[in-house]
């Protein structure tokens, strides 16, 4: 495995690596991904075997143009028309029904197919020279907290992976909001880097599908995930003195409110802005999950905006510990 500044060169370096069937771990901004060449299923299979993903969970196809979009899904719709334009590229992943050249590997068997355009020139430019889209999910290990910079990468998938792309650290900081168009309804399969409200300003009101919902629209809505290795729960769930004499690591939103000091602080936001949050998410639960702690306690968020999101990732990494 290589870590490889995302140079011109070396972005032309890792489209070749595609081309063959390789692994390339590259950056976008919402998460690290793990990419491979989205059209052929062998190289598809290696995804799955890097990152201990159970086969059923489907994966999205990154693009770069619209062109491939129309190779890909069989759509004709005004409202993801306008959609595509406001929003792409970006954070917004489109379900949709797939044609016959996405092999059943990428969509676990279903009719649908997940595509979407990172808004990263290094992501674009991968695409662009590998000529195909590229099948990425995050590239963490199953289950485990996503990446957002190459280190993070470094840490789960050592030596899986043939070229990681360096790109510095994502802007966005969690996954893109999953979108699933169907017959006449939107259904929301994961809330994430794009706010709901604002694909509700487009295309008025949507549905949303949490994972409580024995839902066949989101195979992948597992109950939980992004976790970190160490016990993580909301301080509004606790009785904090109960935990006396513990090594705490407290992921607070714009400050600490708790009158006591902790084993470890990191501080989302002091300014209070859920885009700043969602940003640090992830790298400070790294940070955290990589300190000598007992416990991780986090703060709840309003549940706007990019805090519908982050109140996702956090509640999910907290089921694993129930
Ligand atoms: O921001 C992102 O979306 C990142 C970057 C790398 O693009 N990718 C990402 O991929 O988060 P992944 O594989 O970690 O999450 C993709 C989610 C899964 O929950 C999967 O179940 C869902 O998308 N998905 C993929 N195809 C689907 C389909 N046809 N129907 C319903 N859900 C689908
Ligand atoms: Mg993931």
């Amino acid at each position: 495995m290589k870590v490889l500044k995302a140079t011109n060169e070396n972005i032309a370096l890792a489209a070749g690596v595609i081309k063959k069937g390789g692994l390339v771990a590259f950056p976008t901004e919402t998460v690290y991904g793990l990419g491979a060449d989205g059209l052929d299923p062998i190289t598809v299979a290696k995804i799955f075997e890097a990152k201990q993903r159970p086969s059923f969970n489907p994966l999205i196809l990154h693009i770069a143009s619209c062109d491939k979009f129309h190779s890909i899904c069989d759509i004709n719709n005004g409202a993801v028309d306008k959609l595509i334009k406001k929003f792409w590229p970006g954070p917004l992943t489109l379900v949709l029904p797939k044609k016959n050249i996405v092999p059943d590997i990428v969509t676990a068997g279903h009719p649908t197919v997940a595509v979407r355009m990172p808004n990263h020139p290094v992501a674009l430019e991968l695409i662009k020279q590998s000529d195909r889209p590229i099948a990425a999910p995050s590239a963490n290990a199953f289950s485990q907290l996503s990446p957002t910079n190459a280190d993070h990468v470094v840490k789960q998938l050592n030596n899986k992976v043939d070229i990681i792309l360096d790109g510095g650290s994502c802007t966005v900081g969690v996954e893109s909001t999953i979108l699933h168009v169907g017959e006449d309804s939107f259904n929301i399969l994961r809330p994430g880097g794009l706010a709901i409200e604002e694909i509700e300003s487009v295309i008025g009101k949507v549905n949303i599908v949490t994972s409580s919902d024995e839902s066949p629209l989101a195979p992948g809505q597992l109950k939980y995930h992004y976790a970190p290795r160490i016990e993580l729960k909301f301080f509004n769930e606790v009785n904090l003195s109960e935990y006396a004499g513990k090594k705490i690591g407290a992921l607070l939103f714009s400050g600490n409110k708790y009158n006591r000091k902790f084993t470890k602080e990191k501080i989302l936001t002091p300014n209070g802005d859920l885009r700043e949050a969602a940003a640090n998410l992830f790298s400070y639960l790294h940070e955290l999950e990589n300190e000598d702690l007992d416990i991780i306690l986090v703060d709840s968020i309003e549940e706007t905006g990019l805090g519908k999101a982050i109140m996702d990732r956090l509640r999910k990494a907290a089921n694993k510990f129930i």
